[in-house]
């Protein structure tokens, strides 16, 4: 990869904590990981208009709709993954230091890239969620019909049939969508922010 040279930081005067106070919230990163079709766009998308509609500065990336942009030129080789999730976290982290509460929906098979997130972001700026739910129950969903795609042979390296996904072992939150209607995962989600102070109970 190519490396810029003499180049400076330059910090602002404007502070995150400055930013969260005006807010009346912290910033982080809700961070939805899970197979395809496991509920993370669909629950994120609840969750960012949950949040919008009680007043936080908040605002949502998205897997399918990073890669129309910011991402166009990757696909789905382990390394365009990898490179996908380095800039999602790259970007999370810009919003987070600009105050949004930013949820994030992409599969993000492999551990190591999205504990390199982690790893970018401050203390308590990653809230890793786990959209659980079996692979049976996902292609029976099959929203996109990719998972058919994937079976006849007209997708390779598709997450969950011929491509890893590695769950997490360290999530904050873990959705059951199997069992919970999306209205209640967003509660749990909002019920955790609470708990944990990033929003008002
Ligand atoms: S990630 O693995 O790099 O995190 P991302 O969330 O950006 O994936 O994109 C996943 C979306 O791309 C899926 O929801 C699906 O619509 C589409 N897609 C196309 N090809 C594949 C593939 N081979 N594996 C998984 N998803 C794919």
């Amino acid at each position: 990869m190519a490396q810029s040279e003499n180049i400076t930081w330059h910090d602002s005067e404007v502070k995150k904590t400055e930013r969260q106070q005006r807010n009346n919230h912290k910033s982080a990163v809700i961070w939805f990981t899970g197979l395809s079709g496991s509920g993370k766009s669909t629950i994120s998308v609840a969750l960012e208009q949950a949040l919008f509609n009680q007043g936080m500065q908040t605002y949502r990336l998205d897997g399918d709709n990073v890669r129309h942009g910011l991402n166009k030129n990757l696909g789905f080789s382990p390394e365009d993954r990898q490179e996908n999730i380095r800039r999602i976290g790259e970007v999370s982290k810009l919003m987070v230091d600009a105050g949004m509460i930013t949820v994030t929906a992409f599969i993000s098979p492999y551990r190591e890239d999205r504990d390199a997130v982690r790893a970018l972001l401050d203390d308590q700026e990653f809230i890793e969620v786990y959209t659980q739910c079996s692979l049976e129950t996902c292609e029976a969903r099959d929203p996109k019909g990719l998972y058919k795609k994937a079976r006849n042979g007209e997708i390779s390296g598709f997450t969950g049939i011929d491509a890893p996904y590695e769950e997490p072992t360290q999530a904050e939150i873990v959705v059951d969508t199997e069992q919970l209607s999306v209205d209640e995962a967003v509660e749990q989600i909002i019920a955790y922010l609470k708990q944990h102070h990033y929003i008002d109970a």
